[in-house]
């Protein structure tokens, strides 16, 4: 199995200090999704959805990658096939591992787009709604380069052309509650993938899986990690 897809959620980040959406205490608990992470919230409250964003790019440069992150970057440093990292984290935590091939489905934290021009730059600063442009001057146009719910998520024409070529397929620290990510083992499962399930607890759509693995991302990763490549190096197991 040399065609590997690796999704990642809020889970493989939750011990380098970030919290996750659901789990208890989580950031659905504290802030109103329709206020914070919709088009809508924006256009009727955007200082407030200026200050949520703001308080987390604060946060996130204030963390570290962990064991896990780290474990993926060796993963995919040591990989005799194609490798492809898809996050729907939008922290920096798997490049800032070493990771190269990543895409972000749902955006960057650290970047920022101007509406009126366009433009998509880095920021780990704050904004304000009438922060003006740095390219085209205009006030009144930067918005967190993330997705809102009721958007589409970034590059999933070329995700699912991995997904359809990929022979193994996995889940890491995600609930598979949001669509389409939660979709993507599916279509995994449909390209004839080994498909595994790396998480906390078991995900929504568990029953999608063949295989799984419980307990803490920074333990669970770096294991499986370290078999698969175990595996592949030796050329014998099922890896390859
Ligand atoms: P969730 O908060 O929905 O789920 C977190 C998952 O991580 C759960 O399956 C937990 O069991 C697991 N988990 C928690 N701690 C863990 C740990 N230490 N090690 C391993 N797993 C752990 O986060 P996501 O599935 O990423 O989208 O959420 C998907 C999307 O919903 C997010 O990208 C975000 C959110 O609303 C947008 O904002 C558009």
């Amino acid at each position: 199995m040399r065609r590997l897809v690796i999704l990642t959620g809020a889970g493989i980040s939750a011990e380098s200090g970030i919290p996750t959406f659901r789990d208890p205490g989580g950031v659905w608990e504290k802030y109103d999704l329709e206020q914070v992470a919709t088009p809508e919230g924006f256009r009727r409250n955007p200082d407030l959805v200026h200050e949520f964003y703001n308080a987390r790019r604060r946060d996130l440069l204030r963390v570290e990658p962990n064991a896990a992150h780290l474990a993926l970057a060796e993963l995919e440093r040591s990989w005799p096939g194609e490798f492809l990292l898809v996050t729907q984290n939008v922290d920096d935590l798997h490049e800032r591992a070493g990771s190269r091939r990543v895409i972000h489905i749902h955006g960057e934290l650290l970047k920022v787009r101007c509406e009126v021009c366009g433009r998509v730059f880095r920021e780990t600063g704050k904004i304000f709604t009438r922060t003006p442009c740095p390219f085209c001057g205009k006030p009144g146009g930067l918005r967190p380069h993330v997705v809102w719910f009721g958007e589409t998520p970034f590059h999933l024409e070329e995700v699912y052309e991995a997904l359809i070529r990929c022979e193994l397929f996995v889940a890491i620290g995600t609930s598979g509650t949001v669509y389409p990510a939660a979709g993507f083992v599916e279509v995994a499962r449909r390209a004839g993938a080994h498909c595994v399930e790396l998480n906390l607890k078991p995900a929504e759509n568990a029953h999608l899986f063949h295989e799984h693995r419980y307990g803490p991302a920074t333990r669970v990763v770096p294991e499986w990690v370290r078999e698969v490549l175990e595996e592949s190096l030796s050329g014998s197991g099922k890896a390859l």
